[in-house]
């Protein structure tokens, strides 16, 4: 009797919880969905699609085994950006030891497009191998008709094997005699391009990674490669299933991770991290005119006190939601990681600001929507 007094009071209690809607973004607290469970949806993607805005992220699990894909990508839906419901698991981790996907293989920072013409949802995420930490590198494509899934795993593979980046010169792929590919010496790693000609016939690294669908519809795939040390921005195929050969490395030995892209006024802006795993560093801000040239590095887009701007407020960028129906109202999203029980990491929303047409970022307690009004 007294079981099923506390069973009531536990139910009576979430949906309680469940009941509250939240009219603020709240950086950094617990975040519940319709449940009333800590959204669980990490280094997180979003799509705006039939009105109604789609969160996709990594499930984690508490404890040790959290960093590892244990259960899948879960998606979220709100038609308000503050109340989410919980969609369920998108794309699932597999039961079978000979999949790919298999569980307990690391899928990180998934993100998800809507191709037009196709009518079809596509997912690319970050995909390493069970058992082989981050050696993998590779980037990963699944497929749904229906925005929550399920989706099919295509494929995960290297980038562009035998194929040289654009702005790639001749100089530097003579670097290919000097990078055996057996392995690089820790010294030569320094000299630009080392990693790229090591990896020429393999194809290139991808980890960190995101997606940009420009206003003519053409993807990019922007990822962390050359062991972490440059960009690559590859266009994607008209279905977006597929990579193109076209590729350009940006920034090369400067170490960006967690790109996150966004476009204002025909300029396309970049946040991004240094490479520091769980831990936060400061944030980083990069400008072009053409997502395939031209990229520069602007200052640290944090203002505030040193901490703030030394840890971005204590998170790692994962996207720009671009807010329908607001002008020039961009949200940074960034991860607020708890390397020991990572399901608990928090989200760090915050408003992108402008000033002389450069973004910058200030942290908010709480904030809502109408900040785009004044
Ligand atoms: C971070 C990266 C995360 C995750 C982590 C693992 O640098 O942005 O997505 O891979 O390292 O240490």
């Amino acid at each position: 009797m007294k079981r099923i007094f506390l069973i009531y009071i536990w139910f009576y209690a979430a949906s309680m919880m469940a009941q509250t809607a939240y009219k603020e973004f709240k950086p950094g607290q617990l975040w519940l969905d319709d449940k009333g469970n800590h959204i669980n949806a990490h280094g997180g993607g979003f799509l705006y699609y039939n009105d109604t805005y789609y969160w996709f992220g990594e499930h984690k699990e508490s404890g040790k085994m959290g960093h590892k894909a244990l259960v899948g990508v879960h998606v979220y839906s709100s038609k308000d950006l503050y109340n989410w419901k919980d969609e369920g698991v998108a794309l699932a981790m597999a039961n079978d030891t000979t999949s790919m996907l298999q569980k307990e293989c690391l899928l990180e920072r998934p993100k998800v497009i809507y191709n037009k013409k196709t009518k079809k949802f596509v997912m690319w995420f970050h995909h390493e191998l069970k058992d082989q930490g981050y050696k993998a590198a590779l980037t990963g494509v699944a497929v749904s008709d229906n925005v929550t899934g399920p989706y099919r795993y295509i494929s995960s593979f290297r980038l562009h094997p035998n194929v040289w980046a654009s702005n790639f010169t001749v100089a530097q792929q003579q670097n290919v005699t000097l990078a055996t590919k057996e392995g690089v010496e820790k010294k030569q790693k320094k000299i630009d391009g080392v990693i790229m000609c090591r990896d020429f016939e393999s194809g290139q690294m991808s980890r960190d990674m995101n997606l940009f669908v420009d206003e003519d519809e053409q993807a990019y795939h922007i990822t962390a490669s050359e062991e972490n040390q440059t960009l690559i921005i590859s266009k994607l195929s008209d279905d977006y299933l597929s990579m193109t050969d076209e590729y350009v490395r940006v920034f090369p030995g400067e170490a960006n991770e967690a790109p996150a892209i966004f476009k204002k006024d025909g300029k396309y802006f970049m946040f991004s991290s240094y490479t520091t795993g769980w831990k936060p560093n400061p944030g980083r801000l990069a400008v072009s005119d053409n997502m395939m040239s031209g990229w520069k590095a602007l200052e640290n887009p944090c203002r505030g006190n040193e901490l703030e701007r030394k840890t971005t407020f204590h998170s790692q960028s994962t996207y720009v939601i671009p807010v329908v129906g607001k002008k020039d109202a961009y949200i940074f999203v960034g991860d607020r990681w708890i390397s020991d029980n990572l399901k608990d990491s928090r989200y760090i929303w915050l408003p992108v600001q402008f000033k002389n047409g450069l973004p910058f970022l200030k942290w908010n307690d709480s904030w809502n929507l109408d900040f785009f009004d004044k």
